[in-house]
């Protein structure tokens, strides 16, 4: 069994900007150099979605076929992760109809999946980009999913309970739209919403302590400090104050005398869709959002580290890292402590920078990789 999580073989086939390309990367820390628009971040998207969802750009399937291909995309990989050693497979293609599939195929070890979730659990991935930069200051919805992504990383169902919680409230909103809606249907809708909301806020609270407890335990020193998180949501407080079954009650209760409401405004008003996450940074007691651009930036950067050490002593690996135009905005000697963090991690890391240099004094456990139009060659 391997205690890393690591892609050792990677293949993709007309993703994005790639006709063709494989890469076998042996070392740890994978480094992508490149100009703009030679395709670093597309590598790194093709790598997250070896995990349930859309990838780390969040797009629609048929928006990474490439352009000028042949329609269709596959992205293979031979993986490490604690539970052993696997071929996954993933991709997408129009019907033969013509249709374009909201979902893409998945391959277990060289047997197809019903579904993406398929792929729950398997690889544990985070990943850090530029989009997120603002999150501190950007729309609560980032930042819920931010928080969402993180419980996933200590608890794979998450996923499919956010998914199931936001499916029956669609439901319900078209249900409310409708002149006569059927009493007994709203009513069970708003019975399965109560019990999947609970369990959502429920599971986000415990991964905030699960983080909070690894924080308390962990030494603090270095360049990326150490972050203090909590939820702003009254679907939590509900959570913290009551046994969970008086928390569905109550936020079913909720639900049915809102209906009026909850029409009028073409959606529901409470729940744990409303939720926000608060994050503060540690040695300075001070509010993310009012931190400097390079402290909100090392902020992240923690939050990251803090999530995969603790990760890996829950599964005993560490997740792999996807660190988007990482090496950008750090001064040398903060490259540097972040390289050798990251090679403590023991698992693998895929970086971007725009120049091969930013990767000097990177060290024997790394690989760079010069990318030019599509196509990688080690350097
Ligand atoms: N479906 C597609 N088919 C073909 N090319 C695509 C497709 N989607 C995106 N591209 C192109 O892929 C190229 C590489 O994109 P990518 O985001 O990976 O660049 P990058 O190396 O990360 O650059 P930057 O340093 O600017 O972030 C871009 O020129 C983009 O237009
Ligand atoms: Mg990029």
């Amino acid at each position: 069994m391997a205690n890393r999580t690591a892609v050792t073989r990677l293949t993709l086939t007309d993703f994005r900007n790639y006709a063709h390309v494989r890469l076998e990367p042996r070392q740890p820390l994978v480094a992508l150099a490149g100009a703009n628009g030679a395709g670093k971040t597309n590598l790194l998207e093709a790598v997250s979605l070896l995990t349930p969802g859309r990838g780390l750009r969040g797009v629609e399937f048929p928006a990474l076929a490439r352009q000028g291909g042949s329609g269709q995309w596959a992205v293979a990989a031979s993986v490490e992760t604690p539970q052993g050693e696997m071929e996954l497979g993933t991709g997408w293609r129009p019907t033969e109809d013509g249709e374009m599939p909201s979902t893409r195929a998945v391959m277990i070890d060289g047997i197809q999946q019903k579904s993406a979730g398929s792929l729950a659990g398997l690889m544990r991935i985070v990943w850090l980009t530029p989009a997120m930069d603002r999150l501190f200051q950007g729309a609560p919805g980032d930042r819920r999913r931010f928080l969402d992504r993180m419980v996933v990383l200590f608890d794979a169902e998450h996923a499919g309970r956010v998914n199931a919680f936001e499916k029956l409230m669609r439901e319900r909103n078209a249900l409310l739209a409708e002149p006569n809606p059927d009493a007994a249907w709203l009513s069970s809708l708003e019975m399965q919403m109560a019990e999947s909301a609970v369990a959502v806020s429920a599971a986000r609270l415990a991964a905030i302590n699960i983080l909070a407890r690894h924080v308390a335990q962990s030494e603090h020193h270095g360049p990326f400090p150490w972050a203090a998180l909590s939820i702003t949501g009254a679907m939590e407080d509900l959570v913290m104050q009551h046994p969970a079954v008086e928390a569905e009650d109550i936020y079913r209760r909720e639900l049915a005398r809102s209906r009026a409401a909850d029409r009028a405004a073409g959606r529901a008003l409470a729940g744990p869709h409303r939720s926000d996450l608060h994050v503060v940074h540690g040695p300075k007691a001070m509010a993310a959002e009012f931190c400097s651009t390079g402290e909100q930036k090392a902020l992240l950067i923690g939050l990251i580290l803090a999530q995969a050490r603790a990760a890996r002593s829950l599964f005993g690996a560490s997740p792999l890292l996807l660190l988007d135009e990482i090496a950008a905005h750090l001064d040398p000697a903060r490259r540097g402590a972040l390289f050798r963090l990251l090679e403590s991690l023991g698992s693998q890391v895929f970086m971007t920078g725009t120049e091969a240099s930013l990767f000097d004094g990177i060290g024997a456990s790394a690989v760079v990789y010069q990318v030019d139009g599509g196509q990688l060659s080690e350097s």
